[in-house]
């Protein structure tokens, strides 16, 4: 045994294993360590602020005094601590339990999974849905499952995470193209006509510039090169478009987008999951193959009650989705009054495009030392001198939350010189 010759004395079959057992732990370590230092050298080390109260517009944070304004949540419609469903979410639990200890296909669908798929389907004017644990899950889970060697996926160059995961564990021939660019994505259409599916795959807005995919140009390629189209409306459903259904309806294209991923995560209630909806023979066809689908756990029942007490209330109304447009107007037209610069297009997500890291960097920790919580991203996150702080917007924050946040800015602004 290599180990017990390195030491002067011969050790047990036991001692050597558990030496050797050490020895793994240790050069791990080592390795870990080193990769730790290089994520600390590269400046993108990622710290978490923890947070001691619900999630809202206004909340406690470790290390801070006082109430603290929130504007980097994705809590655009403030559903997360909305009182009717939190009672809704309490009553699911109280009724259908803590959890199913099942996959779905197993003992794991309770009828409010099935009503609330049909609700989102309802919601989204689809044939059917299917629920997830998350929308990454429901990112990862359908490319494989819909496209073969045989067919291929068009996908923007700036698309989430979860989709180019997802696209990564599909056999279909890969296509990405420029952000947004409809040239670009014609030639990748022409040369991608030899292939069975085409399916063309984009974000609904996109979350580090705010900024949303031209789809009726996307969709009259699609019909010209007979592709598919798939969104992903995270940073849409609930609040983009007359009636809160996202991307498609704000651009008049609902009947033309053919399958849409979305999350409760973010506006819809805020708690978790996912899903996907779309033509009846898709989402059969999900529930057959979809690996995040057929191998993990069902959505909770309070996860369950809360997201569709949140579709209630927007089926209900628009006037949710409404405030949170007009709060988004007042704060990028007083941003830009005051000489800042904000990217993207009437969206909630409103990037402070400021350039230098540092810049971003110390006004972030300004505006928290103001009591204002908002997030700088640098490089990797965006391109190299496109640092920003990205500010999000709430229907429950207050015209005087807004006017507060644009104060803070102004005054931060000029002190480190982003502003004259
Ligand atoms: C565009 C986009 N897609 C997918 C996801 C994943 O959503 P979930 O949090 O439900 O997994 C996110 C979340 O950050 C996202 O921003």
């Amino acid at each position: 045994m290599w180990c017990s010759r390195l030491l002067s004395y011969p050790l047990s079959q036991g001692q050597c294993s558990s030496y050797r057992a050490r020895a793994a732990l240790a050069q791990l370590n080592h390795v870990l360590e080193a990769e730790l230092e290089s994520i600390r050298g590269a400046g993108t080390w990622k710290s978490e602020r923890i947070i001691t109260s619900k999630q809202g517009p206004h909340i406690h944070v470790e290390g801070s005094r006082g109430e603290i304004l929130n504007f980097c949540a994705n809590n655009y419609l403030g559903l997360s601590s909305h009182p009717e469903v939190i009672r809704s979410g309490l009553e699911a639990l109280e009724k259908f339990g803590a959890g199913l200890s099942s996959v779905r296909f197993i003992c794991g669908t309770q009828n409010i999974h099935k009503n609330l798929e049909e609700k989102i389907s309802r919601f989204h004017q689809r044939e059917d849905a299917i629920l997830y644990a998350s929308c990454f899950d429901a990112n990862a889970g359908i490319f494989e499952a819909l496209l073969t060697p045989e067919d291929a996926v068009l996908s923007d160059e700036l698309n989430h995470a979860s989709i180019i995961d997802g696209i990564r564990l599909c056999k279909a021939n890969k296509y990405r193209y420029k952000h947004m660019d409809m040239q670009d994505l014609e030639a990748k259409l022409q040369d991608a006509q030899k292939h069975r599916l085409r399916l063309v795959a984009t974000d609904g807005a996109f979350s580090m510039d705010g900024d949303i995919a031209p789809l009726k140009e996307i969709c009259s390629l699609a019909q010209k090169y007979q592709a598919l189209v798939f969104i992903d409306e995270c940073h849409a459903t609930g609040f983009l478009g007359p009636n809160g259904r996202g991307t498609d309806e704000l651009l008049g294209v609902m009947d033309q987008v053919d399958i849409v991923n979305s999350t409760l995560g973010k506006a819809l209630g805020g708690a978790a999951g996912g899903y996907t909806t779309g033509p009846k023979a898709l989402i059969d066809l999900l529930r057959q193959r979809s690996r995040p689908y057929l191998f993990s756990n069902s959505l909770p029942p309070a996860v369950v009650g809360c997201a569709s007490k949140a579709l209630d209330l927007l089926m209900e109304s628009n006037a949710i989705a409404q405030s949170m447009v007009a709060k988004t107007r007042r704060f990028r037209s007083k941003m830009a009054a005051a000489g800042f610069s904000i990217s993207g297009n009437d969206h909630p997500i409103c990037p402070v495009m400021l350039g230098k890291a540092r810049l971003a960097s110390v006004m972030a920790d300004d505006m928290l030392e103001r009591g204002i919580y908002v997030i700088g991203f640098s490089y990797p996150v965006v391109p190299k001198g496109k640092a920003r702080i990205r500010v999000q917007i709430s229907a429950v924050h207050s015209e005087d939350d807004i006017d507060r946040c644009v104060e803070a800015f102004t005054e931060v602004g000029r002190k480190h010189g982003a502003l004259p």
